[in-house]
């Protein structure tokens, strides 16, 4: 019999409907979990993804909120706790980049991208943990009250002259994470990041899409190859399920070692 260590136990994944969200809702799906696909824009990019899911013989319906709007995150987890019950695991992953030099970025583009990275995670994370310290341990699925899982970045790390609204938010959900990790310890409630590096999906499409970014791009990972969802749908399952119980308030690096100044193999 295969091992699916997250049989049932229910999750919310946020910006489920692409890319890295959508690799973590197959990955915890495929390990058991019952998955909420939220999405805020292409409704049938959200509906394909839940027939995929629901072939992994597990529950799953997709909900759409814009994670950073209070009154559509409250709406989200009152349709999620009424349809079934609770919600064990909450992965916040909904982010989106805005690219502009310091001095032609807009106050449009700034807001938007901490609106959606930062204030979406709070939100979300606020929700889930109200309901997790509400029910507390459900022992028949899980050592833990909860798991929160932030999708960060090696962002929060590494800066990244052009995307100063983006790399703020990385390193805003950095300790937004670890003090969240140190608050809900008492609860029983494990929090984590996921840092990735450079994954192979929409928002990061010029730098991979020609032979030249690639080429350009692999110059900054050691281990020569692009990541892909499924790495991080891999580490997410890790994350949530009791493997790791031990772990927390940790940011786990999915990055192929970017984040190990390449450049430094050269010369230094
Ligand atoms: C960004 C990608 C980028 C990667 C590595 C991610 O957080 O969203 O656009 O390729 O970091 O720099």
């Amino acid at each position: 019999m295969d091992h699916r260590p997250l049989t049932g136990q229910k999750a919310l994944v946020t910006g489920a409907n692409s890319g890295i969200g959508e690799g973590v809702a197959r990955a915890l799906a495929a390990a058991g979990a019952d998955v909420v696909v939220n999405y805020v824009s292409a409704p049938d990019a959200a509906a394909r993804v839940v027939r995929d899911l629901e072939a992994s013989r597990v529950a799953a319906m997709a909900l759409r909120a814009d994670v950073g709007r209070e009154d559509e995150v409250r709406a989200m987890f009152e349709k999620m706790l009424s349809a079934w019950g609770t919600i064990d695991i909450l992965v916040c992953n909904a982010g989106l980049q805005r690219d502009a030099p310091l001095t032609t970025m807009t106050l449009a583009d700034w807001d938007l991208v901490l609106r959606v990275n930062l204030t979406g995670m709070f939100l979300c994370a606020r929700e889930a943990a109200r309901e997790m310290i509400r029910r507390g341990i459900r022992p028949e699925v899980s050592h833990a009250a909860g798991k929160i899982i932030c999708m960060s970045s090696v962002h929060e790390l590494i800066p990244w002259a052009g995307h100063v609204n983006y790399a703020a938010s990385k390193g805003g959900v950095r300790l937004f994470m670890q003090s969240l990790a140190q608050e809900l310890a008492p609860h029983r409630i494990r929090v984590n990041s996921i840092a990735p590096g450079a994954i192979q999906t929409p928002i990061n499409r010029a730098a991979w899409e020609t032979p030249e970014a690639l080429v350009s791009l692999l110059g900054l990972i050691p281990y020569g190859r692009i990541g892909l969802p499924e790495d991080v749908g891999k580490a997410a399952v890790w994350l949530a399920s009791d493997d790791s119980d031990y772990v927390h308030g940790h940011t786990l690096f999915v990055d192929g070692g970017m984040t190990l100044y390449p450049e430094f193999a050269r010369g230094g």
